[in-house]
């Protein structure tokens, strides 16, 4: 494998405190007169579909001020994403999160952000600034969109994937392609995948738990990076990223081919469920079904949560594929979606 890095837990944290950590830090640093620093609120969570609030409070209030929130997107290229603008009177909601955003306003103090039916591509960091004359303060909260991410591989196999793609095919089943930190949170929590695929950002990563030859040798454990890549040439698998979901995943047992699952789901009143709605179930309800099931994309997978020797045999949790059988093979049940 040529052009191999390796990014170490160490790797990382300078990495990271390279990007986000200055802006806190210089927050806390600026010894804030009229804003509650942070990191006493410094990072919010929720799963997509909850409501969720970024804490900004007002310590001391100046006599005329606006307090204005958006988004930090460090790959955006053009205006900032500003979400909401307040002043004392009202409050105007901006961009793409319209309505879905509100003030809080609990108290006098509260400039804090209101987010509804949270979406996943709401993760990020978030600012919340007070303008007052010429005075301008600001603290940074992140958040934390809880979730899970799934390596995704084409139905034409290994690395097939331009970015675009990619990105589509996550659009596909219900998620998103991760970014990095998604990643790097799933490495820590066991993810261990031996073929590269893009991020969010354009990167090409794998992340590898158990170091052995086929995944580079020499190496220790750790995210494996192929850093920016070509998105119009380059070909790669996608680690995609999704969340909770409103609907739920049920498997119906038979020995079905794909098209028989699929009508089998839809005299149910549902649909066969996406790569995404079935990772959601094993991360969210603890879905653990023993039998390979036909899945929307035409792949044939089955989710462990209690792993056992006569499910695979393999001692992690997780959400086993067959790849994708011939789909007139009529030797599996369905998983099904319902709303
Ligand atoms: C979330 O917020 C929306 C709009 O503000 C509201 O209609 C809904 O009931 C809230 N949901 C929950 C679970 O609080």
């Amino acid at each position: 494998m040529e052009n191999l890095a390796l990014i170490l837990l160490f790797g990382w944290i300078t990495w990271s405190s390279a990007v986000y950590i200055p802006e806190r830090a210089a927050a806390a640093a600026l010894n804030l007169k009229y804003l509650l620093e942070p990191p006493v609120y410094a990072e919010v969570t929720g799963r997509r579909g909850q409501n969720i609030t970024l804490p900004c409070v007002l310590r001391a209030k100046p006599s005329q001020y606006r307090v204005k929130w958006s988004k930090l997107e460090p790959e955006r290229v053009g205006p900032e994403n500003v979400i909401l603008v307040s002043n004392e009177k009202g409050c105007k909601p901006y961009g793409p999160l319209g309505r879905r955003a509100s003030l809080r306003r609990a108290h006098m103090m509260d400039a804090s952000l209101q987010l509804s039916h949270l979406q996943l591509q709401d993760d990020g960091m978030y600012r919340c600034q007070l303008v007052h004359g010429i005075e301008d303060e600001s603290v940074v909260v992140s958040l934390w969109v809880e979730g899970v991410v799934f390596p995704y591989q084409s139905e034409n196999g290994r690395y097939s994937f331009t970015f675009h793609e990619a990105k589509e095919s996550c659009a596909q089943q219900d998620s998103t392609l991760a970014s990095f930190s998604q990643l790097y949170r799933a490495w820590t929590e066991g993810l261990d995948w031996c073929n590269a695929g893009w991020l969010r950002d354009g990167t090409v990563h794998y992340p590898i738990i158990q170091p052995r030859p086929a995944c580079g040798v020499g190496l220790l454990s750790g995210i494996r990076s192929y850093g920016a890549k070509d998105k119009k040439q380059d070909r790669f698998d996608a680690f995609c990223f999704t969340s909770q979901t409103a609907g739920y995943v049920f498997y119906v047992s038979g020995s079905f081919s794909f098209r028989q699952a699929a009508d089998t789901c839809e005299r149910q009143g549902a649909r066969l469920a996406l790569v995404g709605q079935l990772y959601a179930a094993w991360r969210f309800q603890k879905y653990d079904q023993c039998d390979g099931g036909w899945l929307s994309d035409g792949s044939v997978r089955f989710p462990i949560s209690a792993p056992r020797e006569r499910c695979g045999g393999i001692a992690e949790a997780g959400v086993r594929s067959f790849g994708f059988p011939d789909k007139s093979a009529s030797l599996y049940g369905a998983y099904c979606y319902r709303q």
